[in-house]
């Protein structure tokens, strides 16, 4: 199909469904087998694509269950004749439907981010795709049809077929289809007939169509969603609905827009009802348009999804209810508003991937990933980098995330060269049909805010027609596309892991005039999820960046069947298909979802409600509610006093009452009390649900912030705990160490320390030699010194028994004068040895999550406890885990008690247990690790730091993975100093 031009919404169904009948209107023979390598064919017969609501009036049978079936490993193997009603497959094994192949028995699951799934065995070649490896299953079943669909049409519908489908129905060939990511649907009413009629298809691994699935995720085959027959009434019926939803210029009315394609006539009722089930408009339609306007309708953001429910019934012929939502969405002086708003989009990407179905998730799987993403203040979603399962849109309309919805196409694997240049003139038609096919199914949902053209792959007229054909089927919605740039094909600027500095140049400048949302930011790869402050700190200044969707959801890990805590990724299944490791294990939310430690920081800066201090010392705050439709008349603000961690005072305010995008001055009457206690005052508040919602519990935290009141005072505390004057000590006391203590600059490499390159260049402050040059002992005091060469420097230790089993111990590194190119370090501090069972930890400062400098706003300053083996959160890949910063003193026993360490300090440190060593953390030479493959210590292993670095969070393979400059520690002269208390 050639180029469209820009034409009025009218229209749309003329160019719908003239292309359709084009398509339709080919001869149809039979099969030749050339149409899973042929770009120009990639769809035969197919029935045309239509918006995915299903007549009331319709019937189903469902097709899911088991079926007979028979895989081969090449594609030459394939058998060309199964679809032979008397074909015998009494030989032949069984797949479920729906059920990704290789998580049933058949072929193992490929994962590669660029290349194509058959990286390293096929060069690139198009439309050519591998014979070799290119699993082919072929399905048989028999499907009883009543006698009562006599006369009826018969649609049978596949959710998603990967990589293509070949039908037949009876023993003749019904047709064929690509895009493996909208419903494969055939019109079998000539081949059906009541009684068993036999159902027959067969579905390659590879086709031409995989040249368009190049996406970063697990490759694997199959049927995947629902899967189905329905009828439709043959000569009166609702081919195609589309209904745009929006308001009037002044955003106080609601107004539908139906187009309709019809057969037998287009006399249509519209009945309108509310949320209650009352009708509050009815209108009847003449003809392909009908607009419905509701006065003062309530409208639908995310934060109210409101749902109208409209009904159109055809005079003697089909019936169709579909939920509405009004919101009218626009781009207005380089800002993406919502009803009138310039809105934020908290957002995350989101694959569909089920750790135990693969692509085959559930609608409870949604049901959790939506509440999940309402308990970390989520309100958008892009369907990276194709269209979800149906149920998905329709979760979120009814329960509000705004949806960045893309089409299918990504052919990263060609890049954006020459190669990918070349490429582009033979992809048009299947560029253009990916987006077609897109929008004309998920046309009807108000969730929809945006239209995105794909994913990673070279800018092209493609796009640009692509682009063009969606304006002239629906001005309601932006369009965007990364590759596009600032340029012609986008209404978005909408790079991916563009840092916080150019987000910034950006925003600042006049001459930028598209919103700025990143498609993709904050690479939440392993223990990352630095910078994220500074992202919100610029969004919430400038008005023209609007946020971004995080990359991403949910770590695509395969749980092994053989150990249900383990999570398998690329490289886990064999040697042979090409893979790239633990790149796909990116989440927020792990891959059985639970919310990783990075989750909850993003949870805290997208939360909607923020806290400042006024008058702090008379309890006044001010409260800014930041969303732009909801008042705040829905939370509890519960606060606390604590003095030195400890609860002094706690209160609830309920009646907050702050409308959208306001802030109020609150008093929180703590009238003194607490305030004249001793100690750091912390005033802690927390905003929580007054009422179960659909998503959210009553009394479930949505926000929480800390102000501090009274800062602590480490030198008073130093000497309360030692029970002396530290400064200058009079006791005497045996200088010997009651443990090990060694020096530690090393962590275990995260994903961003080696997409940065750290495990190189800050290498030599992996377990450096140290020559020990003298050990002095004074009295009560020791000092030991060192040369490192590998850094230039000079460093010491100097224990000092200061009062009875209390010891000052001073860490020290000078370097050289003339040093040079000496690194940042990973960490400075000490590892200190206790028995294995020394393993509980108390402390006071920020928990109870692991938490880095750039890293470390979720996490509240309090008394918190763990066990050494609850500080470990098991990546994906094991590394650098459980620090936790801001520490005012640090507490280690045994369960009963009898043995205990405290380390205090001059200053905050950072700290934590583990029953692991570093270089056991550290991947070093032995890749393809897992929680389960570490070593455990035969000790308590307790760190403490003066500082540690910051985790990163940009990206995971450039410099910029790398913490922010504030965040790394410098190799400069420094002394840490801090005391060890250990009670007999
Ligand atoms: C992006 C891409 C994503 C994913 C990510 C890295 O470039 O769009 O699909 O590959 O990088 O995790
Ligand atoms: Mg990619």
């Amino acid at each position: 199909m050639k180029q469209l031009t820009l034409t009025s919404r009218k229209s749309f169904c003329g160019i719908l469904f003239s292309a359709a009948m084009m398509l339709t209107a080919m001869p149809v023979s039979g099969q030749t087998f050339t149409e899973w390598h042929d770009l120009n064919v990639n769809e035969v017969n197919r029935y045309p694509v239509h918006t995915e609501v299903l007549p009331s009036t319709s019937e189903k049978i469902s097709l899911e269950g088991t079926w007979k079936f028979k895989g081969v490993m090449n594609a030459d193997e394939r058998p060309t004749n199964f679809f032979n009603t008397n074909f015998d497959d009494s030989s032949w094994g069984t797949m479920p439907v729906p059920g990704c192949w290789e998580f049933n028995g058949f072929g193992e699951p490929i994962y590669v981010n660029v290349g194509f799934g058959w990286r390293g065995h096929f060069q690139n070649n198009p439309p050519n795709v591998p014979v070799k490896d290119n699993h082919v299953g072929s399905y048989r079943k028999t499907v009883s049809v009543p006698a009562s669909w006599k006369g009826k049409q018969v649609i049978i519908h596949f959710g998603s077929v990967t990589s293509n489908i070949y039908l037949w129905v009876n023993g003749k060939y019904v047709g064929y289809s690509e895009d493996a990511k909208i419903a494969a649907e055939f019109d079998i009413t000539k081949f059906v007939k009541p009684g068993d009629n036999l159902i027959a298809f067969q579905v390659f691994r590879w086709c031409d169509g995989s040249y368009d699935e190049d996406q970063d995720f697990w490759r694997l085959s199959g049927v995947s969603r629902s899967s189905y027959l329905y009828t439709k009434n043959p000569k009166k019926q609702i081919t195609d609905i589309r209904i745009t939803q929006s308001l009037t210029d002044d955003y106080k009315d609601g107004v539908l827009t139906v187009n309709v394609k019809t057969k037998g006539g287009s006399n249509i009722t519209y009945s309108l009802k509310d949320a209650s089930g009352k009708e509050v408009a009815n209108v009847v339609g003449k003809g392909e348009e009908t607009v419905i306007k509701l006065a003062n309708a309530k409208q639908w953001s995310a934060e109210t999804p409101y749902l109208y429910t409209l009904t159109a019934t055809q005079d003697g012929g089909e019936v169709v209810t579909q939920k509405v939502g009004f919101r009218r969405v626009e781009i207005k002086n380089a800002q993406l508003l919502v009803n009138g708003q310039p809105i934020y989009i908290k957002g995350a990407n989101r694959h569909e991937l089920d750790p135990d179905g693969g692509y085959v998730v559930s609608r409870e799987r949604m049901l959790e990933d939506i509440r999940l993403m309402k308990q970390l203040n989520v309100n958008a979603v892009r369907t990276c980098h194709y269209p979800d399962d149906p149920v998905w849109y329709e979760l979120c309309d009814e329960y509000g995330i705004y949806v960045c919805a893309e089409a299918n196409q990504e052919s990263h694997g060609f890049g954006y060269g020459d190669e990918g240049k070349r490429m582009a003139p033979l992809f048009h038609e299947q560029i253009m049909m990916r987006n077609r096919n897109n929008v004309s199914t998920k046309f009807n949902h108000p969730s929809i805010i945006i239209w995105s053209l794909g994913n990673e792959t070279c800018m092209s007229d493609n796009f640009l027609d692509a682009y063009k054909w969606i304006k002239s089927q629906d001005l309601s919605r932006p369009v965007q596309y990364e590759q596009a740039r600032t340029g012609e094909g986008t209404d978005i600027f909408c790079p991916m892991y563009y840092s916080q500095y150019s987000c910034e140049e950006y925003s600042k400048k006049e001459s930028s005039v598209k919103p700025l949302i990143e498609c993709e930011y904050a690479h939440a790869m392993g223990n990352s999820g630095g910078g994220f402050k500074e992202y919100w700190d610029l969004v919430r200044k400038y008005p023209k960046f609007q946020g971004g969707f995080i990359w991403d959801f949910v770590d695509q890990g395969i749980r092994d069947k053989r150990d249900k805590t383990k999570f398998l990724y690329g490289g886990d299944y064999n040697d042979y298909d090409g893979s790239d490791n633990n790149f796909n294990c990116n989440g927020f939310i792990t891959s059985d979802r639970k919310v990783t430690p990075q989750g909850y920081e993003y949870g805290y800066y997208y939360q909607n409600i923020w806290t400042e201090a006024k008058d702090l010392s008379n309890g006044v705050v001010s409260v800014k509610n930041e969303n732009f439709f909801r008042p705040l008349d829905y939370v509890n603000l519960k606060w606390t006093l604590t003095s030195n961690g400890v609860k002094v005072k706690e209160g609830i305010i309920t009646d907050l009452n702050i409308q959208p995008q306001q802030s109020k001055d609150i008093t929180i009457p703590f009238s003194g009390e607490g305030m004249e206690q001793q100690g750091e005052i912390i005033l802690t508040l927390s905003y929580v649900m007054k009422q179960d919602e659909p998503m959210l519990k009553a009394g479930q935290e949505i926000a929480h912030q800390q102000l501090v009141i009274n800062s602590y005072d480490y030198a008073a505390e130093i000497a309360a705990k030692a029970g002396c004057d530290v400064v200058s000590p009079t006791l005497k006391a045996p200088c010997e160490l009651p443990f090990t203590l060694r020096p530690s600059f090393w962590r275990g490499m995260t994903d961003n320390d080696f997409g940065a390159g750290l495990q190189r260049k800050l290498k030599a402050w992996n377990n450096p030699q140290m020559d020990c040059l003298s050990r002095t002992v004074e009295g009560c005091k020791v000092v030991e010194k060192y040369r490192i060469n590998a850094v230039h420097a000079d460093f010491s230790l100097t224990y000092t028994s200061v009062a009875d089993n209390v010891w000052k111990i001073e860490e020290s590194i000078t370097f050289d004068a003339d040093a040079k190119d000496v690194t940042n370090m990973p960490r400075f501090g000490v590892v200190i040895l206790l028995p294995y069972d020394m393993d509980k930890s108390t402390w006071y400062g920020r928990g109870p999550i692991e938490n880095y400098s750039d890293r470390k706003m979720s996490q509240n300053i309090g008394i918190w406890s763990a066990t050494a083996d609850e500080q470990f959160w098991p990546y994906v890949r094991p590394q650098e885990t459980g620090s936790k910063c801001d520490i005012r003193w640090w507490q280690q026993t045994n369960a009963s008690k009898s043995q205990c360490l405290e380390v205090f300090s001059d200053d905050s440190f950072s700290a934590c247990a583990l029953h692991y060593e570093v270089r056991d953390l550290d991947e070093a030479a032995k890749k393809q690790r897992h929680p389960q493959d570490i070593k455990l210590s035969y000790y308590t292993n307790l760190y403490v730091d003066q500082q540690m670095a910051g985790v990163g969070g940009v990206d995971s393979w450039s410099g910029m993975a790398e913490a922010l400059k504030p965040y790394r520690v410098e190799a400069k002269n420094r002394t840490f100093t801090f005391y060890v208390k250990c009670k007999k």
